[in-house]
């Protein structure tokens, strides 16, 4: 079953014009990768699905329902739950309390603990204000804050940006077992072996237009895409 049926969209900022013709399907249970340089249209493409900035053409149809239009909190209601590339969570709130208010705004949320179980590093942070956790642990708690409300479709915006690359592997582990549970992902990143990991499919996007879509087999063995468009060599990849 198609969870989310994105067909020629065109986003815009004002008069600047960042979306072409862009097309992309999730299927249910699906881990899905958007690759692409800084600038590519990553981040408008989610806040395009989560009706921040409405594309002016084109349809996004969740679950056989047109979206386009509707208000972010009513997409989010649907079952879409996005966390975007700088991870907010309440700064001063400790960790616990950032996940049950999470938790209380959700109509059918997971158990708090099982957040814990799947992030154990959070676990022993309860107590903790949010703005004293490493970028790591901030990612982590974005998206514990995600996965409790139950979504059926996660939008994950470079979750990678920033983080040093030990921290990276721990988050890597942590979301395979995430992906392995009843979700169905849109993973953006320009990190291209992290996103290999956790995807089987994905699409490459350059200057708002799709330029590539295949199995994740068929990218990692198209070394002009990986120079052109991701900026890395085929070694990098293999
Ligand atoms: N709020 C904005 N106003 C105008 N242009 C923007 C805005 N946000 C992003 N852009 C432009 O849109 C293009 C795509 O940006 P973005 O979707 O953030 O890329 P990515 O997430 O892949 O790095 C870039 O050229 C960027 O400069
Ligand atoms: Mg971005």
């Amino acid at each position: 079953m198609t969870v989310l049926d994105i067909d020629g969209i065109d986003t815009y900022y004002g008069n600047s014009h960042v979306l072409h013709d862009v097309s992309l399907t999730l299927a249910e249970g699906e881990v899905v990768a958007l690759l692409g340089r800084n600038g590519a249209g990553k981040t408008t493409t989610m806040r395009s699905i989560m009706g921040v900035t409405p594309p002016r053409r084109g349809e996004i149809t969740y679950r056989g329902e047109d979206i386009v239009g509707k208000a972010p909190n009513e997409i989010n209601e649907r079952g879409i739950n996005l966390v975007p590339e700088d991870r907010r969570v309440f700064p001063t709130l400790t960790v616990h309390e950032n996940i049950v208010l999470a938790h209380k705004l959700a109509a059918d949320p997971r158990p708090v603990e099982e957040m814990y179980e799947l992030f154990p590093v959070l676990d022993g942070l309860r107590r903790s204000n949010a703005q004293n956790l490493s970028g790591g642990e901030q990612q982590m708690l974005a998206v514990a804050r995600a996965l409790v409300q139950r979504p059926s479709l996660l939008l994950l915006d470079e979750p990678t940006e920033g983080l040093a690359p030990v921290i990276v592997d721990d988050l890597r582990t942590m979301l395979q077992d995430v992906v392995e549970q009843d979700v169905t992902v849109l993973l953006s990143e320009q990190n291209v072996t992290f996103a290999f990991d956790l995807a089987t499919r994905g699409y490459v996007i350059d200057t708002g237009s799709i330029v590539f879509e295949g199995s994740i087999e068929e990218i990692r063995e198209r070394e002009d895409l990986l120079e052109q468009y991701l900026a890395v060599s085929p070694e990098e990849v293999a």
